[in-house]
């Protein structure tokens, strides 16, 4: 089958639209999970009714969250409208997470708009029931250039805790050797060195994690059509630092998935949601074709490449390619960002 990378699937109206059609959620259903494991909704994360139909009674211990930050990505509003609608879903998250449980946020700051809307979001948690208990920076690989400043490669997790959940030290550990040595210090009348007193040869990740790469076009993990998608490896360490085999995970922002699989991967429960139907779609897809190949994504493919092959319109869509003699080439400026992502591959 014929590889067709995907562009955005937000920034192309005429794709969106022939997609959509393969789409099995509309907004307000539910897909359950035929193992029973996990459910996804194509719901409003800020509507507690909907919160509660997607919940269908269970209750969560965790939480990770990685909503739009009010940037390119995300219908724009002024910082208060938008942190007024993260306190409706942070509430909705403490209604339906158990009284000992974690609650991690990624959220970004724009250094040209008065880092705007972390700060402001994070004055606006303090009103909630959530205590923070950490700031962690991932590093990404990749920054948007500049000549003029600190290259921008961080991206910042919050994470709060309500009561007293669990915290599972061992998954803080990375593959990164210790190589300091020194920093001696007296245990029974001896003196050590911390190689011999730590429980590790590994570092600990700490709030700054480094050893996570960021999702690129040539990973296994890479969904085409996704923008925002997270690394599987970070989902991982928040879901074994903060909960066990079993557990119910919540995630209102599911977009390619990554918690949902992370969670199947690690023998949790999952319950997201998505607002747009086709990240819904892509989502329950990613775990239909784990289960099947074991794969994590779709390195040189993408979630609807049979759709695509069966359908010259949307093959016209992705190529320019001219599929039926009677129906007009579509425009320079049409094929413009779709040829770009092409040269990607
Ligand atoms: C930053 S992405 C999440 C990325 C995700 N963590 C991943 O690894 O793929 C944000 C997602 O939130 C969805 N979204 C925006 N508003 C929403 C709302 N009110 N309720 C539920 N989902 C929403 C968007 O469609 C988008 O897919």
């Amino acid at each position: 089958m014929q590889n067709h990378p995907l562009p955005r699937l937000d920034e192309t109206p005429e794709l969106r639209a022939a997609l959509l059609k393969h789409c099995r959620l509309q907004p307000g259903d539910v897909w359950q999970d035929p193992m029973g494991r996990h459910r996804v909704g194509c719901l409003d994360a800020s509507y507690s009714e909907e919160v509660v139909r997607l919940m269908n009674g269970r209750s969560a211990t965790l939480a990770i969250h990685d909503p739009p930050y009010n940037l390119a990505a995300f219908e724009r509003r002024s910082v208060s409208e938008f942190v007024d609608w993260c306190c409706k879903w942070v509430s909705n998250t403490d209604s339906v997470l158990g009284p000992d449980a974690s609650l991690y946020v990624w959220m970004g700051a724009d250094q040209t708009e008065g880092f705007q809307p972390l700060p402001d979001f994070m004055v606006m948690m303090r009103e909630t029931n959530f205590r923070p208990r950490s700031f962690i920076t991932m590093r990404n690989q990749r920054g948007y250039g500049t000549q003029k400043n600190w290259m921008a490669v961080r991206q910042e997790l919050l994470y709060y805790v309500k009561g007293s959940p669990a915290f599972n030290v061992e998954a803080e550990y990375t593959n990164i050797p210790k190589i300091l040595r020194g920093y001696y210090k007296e245990v029974n009348g001896a003196v050590t060195e911390n190689l011999e007193r730590s429980k590790s040869e590994n570092i600990r990740a700490g709030n700054v994690w480094v050893d996570i790469q960021q999702v690129f076009y040539r990973m296994e993990e890479n969904v085409n059509g996704c923008y925002a998608q997270k690394p599987l490896k970070s989902c991982e360490r928040i879901i074994c630092a903060s909960s066990n085999p079993g557990d119910v995970i919540i995630d209102f922002f599911a977009h390619s998935g990554s918690t949902l699989l992370a969670a199947e991967i690690l023998g949790r429960c999952c319950v997201t949601t998505d607002i747009d139907p086709l990240y819904c779609e892509i989502t329950i897809r990613r775990l239909e074709r784990f289960r099947r190949t074991r794969k994590t994504g779709w390195q040189n493919s993408n979630p609807f490449a049979s759709e695509i092959a069966q359908d010259p319109e949307l093959r016209r869509f992705l190529t320019g390619e001219d599929t039926q003699k009677d129906v007009a080439p579509v425009t320079n400026r049409q094929q413009q960002p779709l040829q770009q992502q092409l040269l990607f591959t």
